[in-house]
């Protein structure tokens, strides 16, 4: 290992959503709502929906293909491939390890890692360690979710919030001063209860009775998450923005997780950021948990909305409760001269 510490940067990212779009107006047919609540309360107006045999191990291998692509990584490179999801394949094994065998990374390891919606960002953290330590060169982080199977489609309450997708992005080391400046993760477990899917797990096993009363989806107190959301996307992007060493008008472009316009134009004004610095892209996807941020970087790069320099705030929350974020200078490709 380096007596010295190696700046951790993304090499690249990809982004893939099924192609099936489902507007507010077919959710009129399903649950007794409007396209104008919908519109007006969170500012999606759609979604996407994986077919029946598409699962989430899909969506982020065509994801992570892209981000490996764009970095100029080979799959056989990889060191660790983190899938960050709630939305699983199955309870058992990893779904990262489907992911491996069919990207072909046969030396990579690969573990899941659930944190919520906040998951991208602890799984950019965690990667980001072992690239400062020297202990691995190529990380493949991975967001992809397939909610569309764990949500109730009778509860007007959750369903119309959210949508499948993934975004992945290669980790490897950059240029001293670039790519991650900070991290933070938080959790209040204490609000666990406020979104949970309660059956299913080793708590309460599935039974016909838990299927019975749809147990086995998730479950939300909305406006106790709204207010947490809130509250820890100013707090946590201020101490990140000062963890940096940065002031607010150095930020070039807020990243925020993609849960309700109203909570980024919360953040956003809190943090005195004109909405043209921030990125929102849930009025097409709505809520894709931890594919929300990589998801939405990826169409920020590769619409060219992201320079070389800037410095980029990606803030999340989510169920645990957790929350947590990442500040970057961006740097994408420039590792490689930095390597050994
Ligand atoms: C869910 C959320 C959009 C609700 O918005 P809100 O403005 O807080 O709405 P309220 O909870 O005050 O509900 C207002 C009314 O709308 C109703 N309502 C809820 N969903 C509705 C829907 N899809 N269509 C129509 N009406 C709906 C409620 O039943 C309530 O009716 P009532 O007053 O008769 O009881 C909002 O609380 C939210 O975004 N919370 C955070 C959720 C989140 O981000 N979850 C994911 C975390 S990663």
């Amino acid at each position: 290992m380096p007596n010295h510490l190696i700046q951790a940067g993304i090499l690249g990212v990809g982004s893939y959503v099924p192609e099936r779009i489902l507007t507010n107006k077919e959710l009129e047919q399903m649950v007794d709502t409007s396209d104008e609540w919908i519109t007006t309360r969170t500012g999606i107006r759609e979604r996407r929906i994986a077919d029946p045999a598409v699962s989430t191990s899909d969506l982020a291998v065509r994801a992570s293909r892209k981000a490996l692509e764009h970095a100029g990584v080979k799959p056989e490179e990889l060191d660790l491939i983190i899938l960050t999801t709630c939305s699983k394949d199955m309870p058992l094994p990893a779904g990262a390890c489907l992911v491996q065998t069919e990207l072909g990374a046969p030396q990579a390891g690969a573990f899941d890692l659930e944190a919520g919606c906040s998951g991208f960002v602890y799984g950019l953290t965690i990667a980001s360690q072992f690239i400062a330590t020297g202990a691995m060169k190529r990380i493949l982080v991975i967001g992809a979710e397939v909610l569309s199977r764990i949500i109730n489609w009778q509860d007007r309450n959750t369903c119309v919030l959210f949508g499948d997708g993934a975004g992945a992005v290669v980790v490897g080391p950059v240029a001293p001063g670039e790519g991650i400046l900070a991290s933070k993760l938080s959790a209040e477990g204490a609000g666990w209860e406020h979104l949970y899917i309660p059956a299913g797990g080793a708590k309460m096993p599935a039974d016909p009775v838990t299927v019975e009363k749809k147990l086995h989806y998730v479950h939300m107190n909305g406006k106790e998450v709204f207010r947490y959301a809130t509250r820890v996307m100013e707090e946590e992007s201020i101490h990140l923005i000062k963890a940096a060493n940065l002031r607010l008008e150095d930020i070039d472009l807020l990243i925020p997780h993609q849960a309700n316009i109203r909570i980024i134009e919360h953040a956003a004004r809190k943090l005195k950021l004109p909405m043209e610095k921030v990125v929102v892209n849930l009025d097409r996807y709505g809520n894709t948990s931890s594919a929300s941020i990589p998801l939405a970087l990826d169409e920020a790069v590769k619409s060219g909305r992201v320079k070389a320099g800037d410095n980029i705030v990606m803030v999340a929350f989510g169920a645990g409760l957790t929350s947590g974020g990442i500040v970057l200078k961006w740097s994408k490709g420039e590792g490689e001269s930095n390597e050994t």
